[in-house]
């Protein structure tokens, strides 16, 4: 990622954020968005255990055991889950989980904005599942209580406001493998813009110091509550 930041006055949602309990669920058409709780560890092992589903992630290969799974579950639960805005995704005609995704990461090292992710079971894909619950994420993320607060974002993410220098519009932010074609064409759909592009070492473990090419995407405030996608 390039190295040029600039510390700039913006908004961001209110921490700590709101928990898991206090987060109600969200209704699309197809989709029940819901926090996880313990008690759906067994699908979201499921979900974590296939090599696919996994491509996107820094270790890059499925979970070995349950276990696994159980620990990157208790990232997101109580009490850490005022840290991040994690939600699974369910199929609201059979319940059952089909991914997960939200803000994983409040403050990104690559750009300084919160950062999203998203994976889901490839039964699933290519069905507008991954578009319709970030849409709907979306909706959910930026109706959080914000403050004002000021913050060291990489400069070519920034659009700024004709009244300040130093002011910026909020933005979140998301990245992909140049070649995850899939995961770019939801992130455009939902109006996120590339601003960047940069190799570094790969950390998957199948592929550990070879060459990844990233592209880097933002959404801004505005433009995010323009592109509301729920029924
Ligand atoms: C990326 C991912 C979330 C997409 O989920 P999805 O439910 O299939 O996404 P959607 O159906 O909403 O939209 C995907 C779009 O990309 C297209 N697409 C998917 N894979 C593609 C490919 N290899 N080449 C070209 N287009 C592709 C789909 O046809 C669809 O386009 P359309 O809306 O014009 O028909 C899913 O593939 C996944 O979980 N991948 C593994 C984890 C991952 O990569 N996460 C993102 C990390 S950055």
């Amino acid at each position: 990622m390039e190295s040029s930041w600039t510390l700039v006055a913006t908004t961001l949602p209110c921490v700590p954020l709101p928990p898991n309990s206090q987060r109600e669920p969200i209704r699309t058409k197809r989709l029940v968005i819901r926090p996880m709780q313990e008690d759906d560890l067994q699908s979201y092992h499921e979900l974590r255990a296939q090599p696919e589903a996994m491509t996107g992630t820094a270790r890059g290969r499925p979970d070995r055991d349950i276990d696994e799974s159980r620990s990157a579950m208790s990232d997101f639960l109580s009490p850490k889950d005022d840290k991040m805005f994690l939600y699974g995704v369910f199929l609201a005609s059979t319940g059952e989980l089909i991914g997960e995704g939200g803000v994983h990461n409040l403050e990104s090292s690559s750009c300084g904005w919160p950062e999203i992710g998203y994976k889901f079971r490839k039964e699933f894909w290519g069905q507008g599942y991954a578009t319709e619950f970030l849409g709907a994420f979306l909706q959910a993320w930026w109706s959080l209580p914000r403050s004002h607060v000021k913050r060291r974002v990489c400069s070519s993410s920034v659009s700024r406001t004709k009244d300040s220098e130093s002011e910026a519009t909020e933005q979140v932010y998301a990245n992909a493998d140049v070649n995850n074609i899939g995961s770019r064409k939801v992130l455009e759909k939902l109006g996120f813009i590339q601003f960047s592009e940069w190799t570094e070492p790969d950390t998957q473990e199948h592929r550990i110091g070879q060459p990844l090419t990233l592209v880097g995407y933002c959404l801004s405030k505005k433009k995010g509550k323009d592109t509301i996608n729920r029924d």
